[in-house]
């Protein structure tokens, strides 16, 4: 068979769908000879193996790359029962309660973000609007300063890079040192308070340091590794979320209608968006054991993408896949993998919900007949499905 899927190719990142339909049609595990990586499409095969932590490692990492599992790694790149272990510690940190508290001021600066565009009837909506509000909401939470919000994107850049084995080594050694540098010292600081007997601010860096489990602590090490993975994790995707769906919207009038009749309908635009064009394609396991599935063997120590988003559109689980619907049924749209699922399904998914319901009606009720102004650009190809450029205008009055 020719090699239909090529994760790095243009076309595929302009338009997956047809790929996507593909891969779950005739070849539902797929061999990249190219890159060396299996990949899985069809959605009870993805969720099969994200069940199955036994089998289906995450030990080496979610990216393409082999990560050193013996590094102090944290939470995505951990499997149980260490996983279950730093889980807790973290939901301690990450509370639902921690998380709301933050609203009114996301919701405030995402106000003030809008309030500076409105005037000008254009914008390009990903670098002018949506890349400042996930690094607003991550700075505000580890407790660091917003103002460096934008160096942190320089980095999340390379470090995503990275993830998917792209980087130039000597570039994501240098942003490494540098995120080191900046989040030791971070780290370094609420130490010092806590040896000192001092209060430390109730920031997510002092509430990872503190936060304990049966009487454990997360080593500084792992707090650094988790602070760097939300950053990769947050920031990117979240932008992605956001500007996917008003591309979508823009792109289907008739959806944008009853969205901007009822904006009630602005949380199932979004989540109907995670469906129809997932944030990220895919994230990788591998198998601790040889493996044959739908007759492909599948050596021991084999990357496997998880195709989440080639699963969000599998017609055996969702009625007509390829249509973007902001009115599909709930039960359905409950069902997508977006934000992965099981043992690593996306701890900061409430969070994104969050932003992306602030952001988007924000957007689609204060920016008057909001249109396409230019050729929007997509991001380079690479595990993450979504825009460099969003151009977009509106009526100033
Ligand atoms: C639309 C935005 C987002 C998308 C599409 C997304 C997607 C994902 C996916 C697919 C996973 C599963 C990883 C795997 O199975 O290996 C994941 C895990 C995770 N995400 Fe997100 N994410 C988003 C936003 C966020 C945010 C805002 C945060 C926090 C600030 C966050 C923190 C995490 C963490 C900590 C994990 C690891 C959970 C674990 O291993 O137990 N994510 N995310």
């Amino acid at each position: 068979m020719d090699d239909f899927f090529d994760i790095k190719d243009r076309d595929f990142q302009e338009n997956p769908h047809p790929v996507y339909k593909r891969l779950i049609a005739e070849c539902p595990v797929h061999k990249s000879e190219r890159y060396g990586f299996y990949s899985v499409s069809r959605y009870q095969d993805v969720k099969e193996i994200l069940r199955d932590t036994a089998m289906w490692s995450s030990k080496f990492g979610p990216g393409t790359a082999y990560a050193d599992p013996n590094a102090p790694n944290a939470l995505v790149n951990v499997d149980p029962p260490e996983h279950d272990f730093q889980l807790k510690l973290v939901n301690k940190a990450f509370t639902r309660q921690s998380i709301n508290a933050m609203e009114p001021d996301i919701a405030g600066y995402v106000k003030q973000l809008v309030d500076g565009l409105r005037p000008k009837g254009r914008a390009d909506l990903m670098r002018d609007f949506a890349m400042h509000i996930p690094l607003f909401v991550i700075s505000r939470m580890l407790g660091v300063n917003p103002d460096d919000g934008l160096m942190f994107r320089g980095w999340v850049e390379e470090l995503t890079m990275g993830v998917f084995g792209d980087a130039d080594p000597a570039v994501i050694q240098r942003v490494q040192g540098e995120f080191g540098a900046y989040f030791t010292n971070e780290v370094q600081k609420r130490q010092k308070v806590l040896e000192a007997g001092g209060s430390l601010p109730d920031d997510l860096i002092a509430r990872l340091l503190t936060a304990e489990v049966d009487g454990k602590t997360l080593e500084p090490a792992r707090v650094l590794g988790f602070i760097s993975f939300l950053l990769v994790a947050g920031s990117g995707t979240t932008t992605m979320l956001v500007c996917n769906t008003i591309h979508h919207l823009l792109d289907n009038p008739d959806q944008m209608a009853k969205v901007l009749a009822n904006p009630e309908l602005i949380p199932a635009a979004a989540e109907e968006s995670m469906r129809f064009t997932a944030p990220v394609h895919g994230l990788f396991r591998t198998n601790n054991e040889d493996v044959t599935l739908h007759g492909v063997h599948i050596p021991k120590d084999s990357k496997v993408m998880c195709m989440f988003a080639a699963a969000n559109v599998d017609e055996a689980q969702f009625s007509n896949p390829d249509k973007f619907d902001v009115e599909r049924d709930v039960n359905e749209l409950r069902k997508q993998l977006g934000f992965g699922w099981g043992t690593h399904i996306c701890t900061g998914a409430p969070l994104a919900r969050m932003e992306a319901r602030i952001a988007l009606t924000e957007i689609l009720t204060r920016l008057p007949n909001l249109r396409a102004d230019g050729q929007a650009v997509q991001t380079a190809p690479s595990v993450l499905y979504g825009f460099d450029h969003l151009p977009v205008a509106w009526d100033v009055d």
